[in-house]
């Protein structure tokens, strides 16, 4: 290890929770992005060179071009989160780039999170919350706002890894939902194991789900998963949940469906094209959206930042990567 004067220059491309900053500028000569403001592949590539490793997050361009002119100097991508589908995986190991990510420490937060949007989509949350905010609700009465309960309902789980299980969880001991599971590997007896019953295929998920909530990675297998064709199976009453990956909907579709109210409602916490959401989606009373923060909480995102900061480490000790994923 180098000593204080020559230590390993790590770039952080967001700001950090405190701790996290704290813990990594005792060991690495530190850049940070100042204003905390997205960097561009502009940013990407003049971070790579600057520094030994990065520690990068979800928004980040980590595509070919970046890494082909960035590579170099910076030997890791200690990726601040689990999806890391931003980073092209085979372009950086061709460039002898490792990247590590951050699972499971997020699973609990992000379950939860997928909870409050079933809960919010569900009770119909947006509407109410429009009409206080516009002050034009006009008093309590039997027939107001009549959502639908989630207790005694079927819920459907697109993707039954860390965080859909912890959703099946939550959603039978908690509101004694029977929850039924479709995912390419999951068999019969493991997920009976898991106490939920195996779907056969996508479409009959979809088809008989009252609520159906995704819990996919982004691949090119995963993109438009759920496509008109698939939107069109949900039945009148059912809730539409993503906090996977905008683009695992066919956002324009799933506008479609909602303006025609072809199903219910939908809880969004990820979007195609994010930061930027469609006027037509945000004028949609049947959604309850928010802005990304399925793992936001200090807990966790401290925990994520220890555990990028524990495959630097690692890394920079010789040590085997606690996270690897190329
Ligand atoms: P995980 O444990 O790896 O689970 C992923 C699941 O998806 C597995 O069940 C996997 O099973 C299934 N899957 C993968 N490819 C598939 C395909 N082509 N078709 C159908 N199923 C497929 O991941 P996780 O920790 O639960 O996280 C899941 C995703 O949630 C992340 O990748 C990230 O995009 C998202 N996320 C979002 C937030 C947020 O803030 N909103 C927070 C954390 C994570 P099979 O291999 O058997 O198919
Ligand atoms: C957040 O979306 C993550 O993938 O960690």
């Amino acid at each position: 290890m180098p000593g204080r004067q020559n230590r390993f220059v790590v770039t952080l491309t967001r700001r950090l929770p405190e701790a996290v900053e704290s813990r990594l500028a005792a060991r690495y000569e530190l850049i940070r992005n100042s204003d905390d403001r997205p960097l561009a592949v502009d940013g990407i590539i003049a971070a790579m060179k600057a520094s030994d490793a990065i520690v990068s997050t979800l928004g980040d361009p980590l595509a070919a071009d970046a890494l082909n002119a960035g590579a170099g100097r910076c030997r890791l991508i200690a990726h601040f989160g689990v999806g890391y589908d931003n980073i092209d995986l085979a372009v950086a190991k061709e460039r002898g780039v490792a990247v590590t990510n951050t699972p499971g420490v997020l699973t609990d937060d992000t379950a939860d999170m997928t909870m409050l949007l079933l809960l919010a989509a569900a009770r119909r949350a947006n509407e109410g919350v429009r009409e206080i905010q516009y002050g034009t609700w006009s008093g309590w009465r039997p027939t107001h706002l009549l959502g639908r309960r989630l207790s005694g309902k079927t819920l459907g789980l697109v993707g039954f890894g860390r965080i859909g299980r912890a959703v099946a969880e939550r959603a039978a001991a908690g509101f004694g939902m029977h929850v039924q599971a479709w995912s390419r590997s999951l068999g019969i007896t493991e997920a009976a194991a898991a106490g939920v019953i195996r779907c056969d295929s996508l479409d009959t998920l979809l088809s008989t789900s009252d609520f159906v909530s995704l819990h996919v990675p982004r691949t090119p297998e995963t993109h438009h998963l759920l496509d008109a064709r698939r939107l069109a199976l949900l039945p009148t009453h059912a809730v539409l949940v993503n906090t996977a990956r905008g683009d695992v909907i066919d956002q324009s579709a799933l506008i479609d469906a909602l303006t025609r109210n072809a199903f219910a409602g939908a809880g969004l916490d990820v979007f195609e094209g994010e930061p930027a959401v469609p006027e037509a989606l945000v004028a949609l009373s049947n959604v309850f959206a928010l802005p990304h923060i399925g793992s936001a909480t200090i807990e966790t995102r401290t925990a994520m930042g220890n555990l990028a900061a524990d495959n630097l480490d690692a890394f920079f000790d010789g040590r085997p990567l606690p996270n690897p994923v190329n």
